[in-house]
């Protein structure tokens, strides 16, 4: 094997990314190495691209950028147990610590310590990823590597969806990017009643009704409340899902949730903002914020739906090969794309 890699890095702060040849990462013994076959590009790519004040707080340079991967295991540390060459993998891109009384306890994805690969530490948008055995998710048969390179953003939209109960229930999803498309479909997958999901943005809503069983509703053009009777609804949503960081529709939201609604929160609103609380208070509304994934409950439960039968495929809009990088950055950006894949192979 050979000992330079191609590699996408944030090279200089300032915006951009470029390919540069990089030394293969040397493995430890708790560590594998994987080829990678195939990477999505996240919105957080996206911040680190163009280089704005959290990427410039957060981000080291030069930094291998990237974290949603697919591809196979090449090397093996000594101390690893469980894992073979050639076995076709994911992973879990939170890299976490081993102290803190949430490990203790099995709660990893509430770590402190956690560092993100692509984003704090060396990334997946290479030929290689360095990456800890206890990180890998290996891949069924029934996963193939486009949909394993976006089961990071899956995983947060799994996570999201899977933090109430759903069944039967009526449910608001605001925001139709990626993850709240992917969000909606679950949701679908395991009973939801009815899944109205909104955004501003005509080609998304569209988007989301090719990926799933939803009612589009552009709320930039049309009142939300003009959907309950076709729906039958009486008082409102059960169950919200924010998906946009917009202040706009988090305050929707809560307008149309029902007197003891629940409310899972992963859209990171820009800075800070305001909320009416007393609104909240007398709704009697629950709010939880979800950040990442399980680890690894919800690696483990987004498999196996989509072993039988979440199609969430139709979400991806681009691929290309990874020499064409920058159409593939260009259409996440113009914010009419669904998922955009990058070929390694
Ligand atoms: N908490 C976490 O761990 C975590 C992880 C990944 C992403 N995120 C966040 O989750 C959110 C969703 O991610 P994504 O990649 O799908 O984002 P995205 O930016 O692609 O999609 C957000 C969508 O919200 C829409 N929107 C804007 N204003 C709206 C409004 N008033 N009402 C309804 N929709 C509106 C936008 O038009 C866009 O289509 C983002 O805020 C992202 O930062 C959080």
């Amino acid at each position: 094997m050979t000992n330079e890699m191609k590699a996408l890095v944030k090279a200089r702060p300032e915006p951009g990314l470029w390919m540069e040849t990089r030394p293969v990462p040397e493995i430890g013994p708790d560590d594998v190495l994987i080829r990678i076959n195939k990477t999505g590009i996240c919105g957080t790519d996206i911040h680190i691209w163009n280089w704005d004040d959290w990427a410039q707080r957060t981000v080291p340079v030069p930094l291998v950028t990237g974290h949603e991967f697919a591809g196979e295991i090449v090397e093996i540390g000594k101390n690893v147990e469980g894992l073979s060459i050639g076995q076709r993998c994911s992973g879990e891109g939170h890299l976490i610590g081993k102290t803190s009384r949430q490990s203790r306890s099995g709660k990893f994805h509430l770590d402190p310590e956690t560092r993100g690969i692509g984003v704090n530490e060396p990334g997946a948008f290479a030929q290689y990823l360095r990456l800890p055995a206890f990180n890998v998710v290996s891949l069924p048969d029934a996963i193939d590597d486009e949909i394993g390179a976006i089961l990071d953003p899956l995983g947060n939209a799994v996570h999201t969806a899977l933090s109430f109960d759903l069944i039967g229930e009526d449910v608001l999803i605001t925001g139709a990017g990626p993850i709240g498309i992917m969000a909606a479909a679950v949701a679908r997958h395991v009973g939801a009643r009815h899944v109205v999901i909104t955004d501003i943005n005509q080609a998304r809503l569209d988007l989301a009704a090719q990926v799933a069983d939803v009612v589009p509703v552009n709320v930039a053009t049309t009142d939300l409340r003009s959907v309950y009777p076709s729906l039958k609804m009486a008082q409102g949503f059960d169950v919200g899902m924010e998906m946009s960081g917009s202040q706009q529709a988090l305050d929707q939201m809560v307008e149309h949730m029902v007197m003891g609604g629940r409310i899972a929160m992963l859209g990171i609103p820009p800075g800070k903002s305001p909320v009416d609380w007393s609104r909240i208070v007398f709704k009697a509304i629950t709010i939880k914020g979800v950040y990442g994934r399980e680890i690894f409950e919800t690696w483990y439960k987004m498999i196996a739906m989509l072993e039988n039968g979440l199609d969430i495929r139709r979400v991806i809009t681009h691929r290309f090969a990874v020499d064409q990088f920058v159409a593939g950055f260009d259409a996440m950006r113009s914010g009419l794309s669904g998922k955009v894949v990058l070929d390694w192979g």
